[in-house]
């Protein structure tokens, strides 16, 4: 330590404490005079950090001062960015039960590695021949990710059949996390190689779905689908409030369940596995009525092949350029002859043993929710729109969107139709 004063910062009510290279016996003494000295605003701050980048070596010594520290102010301590063998220090000392301890991030360069697929808010890297990376352009936070990983885990250890991802990273672009990399095909992929199986995969997609239907989770093990649709609307705040209202208040109307809701479910979702169906793009696993898979996939099969090219070019902005079925098909790797086909498949395979005239009303409430879905999907797109004065017009525009498939909406008789969803078991 000698003459090396430590450094802190405090900013927004969290006091943040640098950790030197070592903390050992031998430099014990001068540690402590300096961390002691260290003022800290108890009734003001709300958290201490410990930032261990730059320690090395830390030994009992010098966790018994972290464990006065602590004591000395009662305020929630973390402890973070610990290499991978200070880590080891930690959690065999049980410090990582104590405090919230975290491992410094792998920093992983993205620059340089192909590009698998892209997506609205990231995208999709192979790292080497095992792993790929799904990055999230900067707008999630380590804590978000963090809980996107435990939401997989607790998704598999239900059994539902998905790629666990195993490690957060930092990239350029924002963070990201390392899944292992699937040498297979999506089953959309897998339909448009082998149009003769298709009875076959449109039956293995839809026991997938039944299996999330009826798979039940305890209560606050994972998000509800309605809850995140509603604060996704809520914070859409260049929306006109009525229209945030109105959209909450259809959300409402689906029952809650706490069975396996994807959030994104559609063919190319899926990977084919040695011959069995596997989940990827969980960022949107949740509990919830199975009405919110069905109305995803009304949104991507029926809804979207029915569109002429100007109604795609408003959605999309293909500005006319992009003709659409090749659009689709570089987006759903279907073309329009095997999409009805594949739908009329999968439903009826979903709805063995259902009552007919059930079926049929759910499959209005579907409709109706797969415009709730578009109508998301405008949103979204509409995010990185506000606040930017010269898209003002372009914002305008999409609002209208949205403005004429609520019109469309509120023909339907929703608040009686969804009565059936009862029904659905
Ligand atoms: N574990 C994986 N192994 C191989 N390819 C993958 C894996 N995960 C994703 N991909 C490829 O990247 C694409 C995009 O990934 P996905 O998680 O679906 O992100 P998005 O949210 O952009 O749809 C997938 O359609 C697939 O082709
Ligand atoms: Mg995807």
């Amino acid at each position: 330590m000698k003459g090396n004063n430590m450094e802190y910062v405090e900013n927004n009510d969290v006091l943040t404490i640098r950790l030197p290279r070592r903390i050992s016996m031998d430099n014990k003494a001068a540690f402590d005079s300096e961390f002691f000295a260290v003022p800290v605003s108890e009734d003001r701050l709300k958290e201490i950090v410990l930032d261990a980048t730059d320690l090395q070596y830390i030994s009992s010594s010098g966790l018994r001062s972290i464990l006065s520290f602590s004591k000395r102010h009662p305020l929630p301590l973390r402890i973070t960015e610990l290499n991978p063998m200070v880590y080891e220090i930690f959690s065999t000392t049980g410090f990582t039960e104590l405090f919230h301890v975290e491992k410094a991030l792998r920093r992983i360069q993205v620059e340089g590695l192909k590009e698998l697929g892209r997506g609205m808010y990231g995208a999709v890297y192979s790292v080497n021949d095992e792993q790929i990376l799904k990055v999230f352009y900067g707008m999630e936070s380590r804590e978000d990710l963090e809980a996107r990983l435990k939401t997989v885990h607790t998704a598999f250890v239900k059994s539902i059949p998905t790629i666990i991802p195993f490690e957060t990273v930092h990239t350029e672009m924002g963070l990201g996390l390392l899944f292992e990399m699937l040498y297979s095909e999506s089953l959309a992929d897998m339909v448009h190689k082998h149009p003769e199986q298709m009875e076959e995969y449109a039956i293995k997609m839809a026991e997938l779905a039944q299996t999330m239907a009826h798979t039940h989770f305890e209560e606050g093990s994972l998000r509800s689908r309605s809850e995140m649709l509603k604060s996704e609307f809520a914070s859409a705040s260049f929306l006109p409030s009525e229209m945030i209202a109105e959209l909450q208040e259809y959300i409402d109307l689906i029952p809650n369940r706490d069975t396996a809701v994807h959030g994104d479910f559609h063919a190319r979702n899926i990977m084919l596995l040695e011959g069995e169906p596997v989940l990827i793009d969980m960022d949107d696993f949740s509990t919830g009525h199975p009405i919110w898979d069905i109305a995803c996939l009304y949104r991507v099969y029926p809804y979207l092949i029915s569109l002429d090219q100007a109604k795609a070019d408003r959605l999309f902005d293909l500005n006319g350029k992009v003709p659409y079925d090749a659009f689709y098909y570089q987006v759903m790797h279907f073309d329009r002859k095997e999409v009805p086909l594949f739908w009329e498949l999968f439903l009826k395979e979903y709805f063995k043993g259902f009552d007919e005239e059930n079926v049929k009303r759910f499959m209005k409430v579907a409709e109706f929710y797969s415009d709730l879905m578009v109508i998301r999907f405008v949103v979204d797109r509409c995010r990185p729109m506000a606040n930017q004065p010269d898209q003002s017009d372009l914002l305008s525009a999409k609002i209208g969107l949205i403005e004429d498939i609520l019109s469309r909406m509120r023909q339907y008789d929703i608040r009686n139709l969804v009565a059936c969803l009862e029904e659905w078991r």
